[in-house]
């Protein structure tokens, strides 16, 4: 694919992250009206995620109509070849559902099973973070870099986690987090809390257990602002459960102790 096909996709992307942001923004003012499914214990979905991917489908689709779609709430391909748009239409849907002001919309472009563009948007605070292999990583348009911590005790570390794991193995997580000194934050959106580390506000986000279109963006945003990232598509397919992380450079050995898993080389 051409540099140009893939600055064209960029800038489709945000546009369309943005409009995708304000609808779920409005949906937000007006959550006590929705009616709400429960797609497993504590896994919450309702008309505004389905919606908001709806539309993302549409612009993507009709300005693109030879890339794939996957998407949480509608499903799709799950191939590592050619083009493929990954959505994850509200990111943080039980904090959304809650009114609680930290959710985001994310969507990745993948060519051969390579992220080559994550974008997120925030729309309760207005802060569209992009990347594009190669070229930075940025929050509405100024370039962002981790942080360049590299001491345990002063960091600050997110997680996340889903009643679909085993309790044991997150609370393992948690352990080794605090008896390395390190303080923990579990934000609710795996998207953003990415995204917050590629700006460093946080110093890393360590996931046992997340889906590709919660991470796989994000975790492009984490390399392209300076930091270390593990790799989700290695060994796996794009519908199947993985751990990920991703961090400060300098607090890369420690993650990867607490995880157990590796960083992109
Ligand atoms: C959730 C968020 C959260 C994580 C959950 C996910 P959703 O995504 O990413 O950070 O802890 O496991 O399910 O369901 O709100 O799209
Ligand atoms: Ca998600
Ligand atoms: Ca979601």
């Amino acid at each position: 694919m051409t540099d140009h096909a893939l600055e064209v996709r960029l800038l489709t992307a945000c546009a369309v992250l943005r409009e995708a942001g304000h609808l779920a923004r409005d949906y937000f003012a007006t959550r006590e009206q929705l009616d709400v499914e429960h797609k497993g214990m504590q896994d919450l979905v309702s008309v505004a995620d389905r919606e908001v991917e709806e539309l993302i489908r549409t612009r993507l689709s009709t300005a693109f109509p030879d890339d794939g779609l996957l998407g949480e709430e509608g499903g799709g391909e799950d191939s590592k070849q050619g083009a493929l748009w990954v959505i994850d239409p509200i990111d943080g849907t039980a904090n959304f559902l809650r009114g609680m002001p930290y959710w985001s919309v994310a969507l990745a472009y993948l060519v051969d099973g390579r992220t080559e563009i994550g974008v997120t948007y925030d729309p309760v605070h207005d802060e569209l973070f992009w990347a594009r292999r190669g070229a930075g990583a940025y929050r509405n348009g100024r370039a962002i870099r981790v942080s360049d911590r590299t001491d345990p005790k002063q960091a600050v570390l997110g997680s996340t986690y889903t009643f679909k794991m085993a309790v044991e193995d997150y609370v393992r997580l948690i352990e080794g987090i605090l008896r390395a000194g390190a303080d923990h934050r579990r934000m609710g959106s795996t998207a953003l809390m990415m995204c917050h580390v590629a700006d460093g506000r946080l110093d890393g986000c360590l996931t046992m257990y997340c889906n590709s279109w919660d991470v796989i963006g994000g975790l492009l945003l984490v390399e392209e602002a300076g930091g270390a990232a593990s790799d989700f598509l290695d060994g796996a397919t794009l519908t199947e459960p993985n751990g990920a992380f991703g961090c400060a450079p300098g607090l890369c050995a420690t993650v990867e102790a607490l995880t157990g898993l590796k960083a992109r080389s």
